[in-house]
């Protein structure tokens, strides 16, 4: 992982927040010593939740895979993490990530929330503050590939005003939103 580079203050995308049931969060850019609750995180998520994420059921976590995760250079590859708990008790409860694609201004979303922390808003905060990020990043547009059986994706999707349209060739759903100065 990069360190981030001078210019981005990370303080300034780091706050407290709350989810719709009133428990604290902290939303945070991924930080170079985020490796093991980043295992940890892809331990806790259910078989079904890590297929919905990553489209296998991903039963080993290998190391090139975990580096893949850990990768961001806060600019064309950034990731937002939800937390609960404090120093050596923090873990991530969600994690919203992109990175750039080969089409210009555009950036690729992949979010995840762990199973027990679901339905509580954590993935609208967090794909929220990552427009933002995006948007100040130069992208002008977020997209992302869902399955068709993922209703809860689709259904967040539709909620954010992503458009989503059925590419049958890959039996998948693709989803994207313009990023404007309205975020
Ligand atoms: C999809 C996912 C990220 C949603 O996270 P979340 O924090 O539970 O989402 P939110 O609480 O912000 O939900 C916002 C809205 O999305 C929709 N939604 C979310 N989960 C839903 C579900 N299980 N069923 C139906 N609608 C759902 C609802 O409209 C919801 O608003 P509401 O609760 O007021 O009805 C989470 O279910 C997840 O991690 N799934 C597995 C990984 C995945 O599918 N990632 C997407 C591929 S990139």
């Amino acid at each position: 992982m990069l360190a981030p580079p001078p210019t981005l203050k990370l303080d300034e995308w780091t706050w407290a927040t709350a989810t719709r049931d009133g428990t604290s969060i902290t939303v945070r850019p991924l930080r170079a010593d985020d490796e093991r609750r980043e295992i940890a995180f892809i331990e806790s998520l259910s078989e079904q939740t890590r297929y919905f994420r990553m489209f296998t059921p991903l039963k080993y976590l290998s190391p090139q895979l975990l580096s893949q995760f850990m990768d961001v250079d806060y600019d064309r590859r950034m990731a937002l993490v939800a937390t609960v708990g404090a120093g050596d008790q923090e873990m991530f409860v969600g994690v919203a990530r992109y990175g750039s694609t080969d089409r210009q201004e555009q950036a690729e979303l992949g979010v995840t929330v762990t199973d027990a922390w679901q339905r509580r808003g954590i993935a609208t905060i967090l794909i929220g503050a990552l427009m933002r990020f995006a948007r100040s990043h130069g992208f002008h547009e977020l997209a992302g590939m869902v399955l068709p059986e993922n209703h809860a994706m689709l259904a967040l999707a539709r909620s954010l005003s992503f458009t989503i349209e059925h590419d049958p060739a890959g039996h998948i759903m693709k989803i994207s939103r313009r990023l404007d100065d309205s975020l």
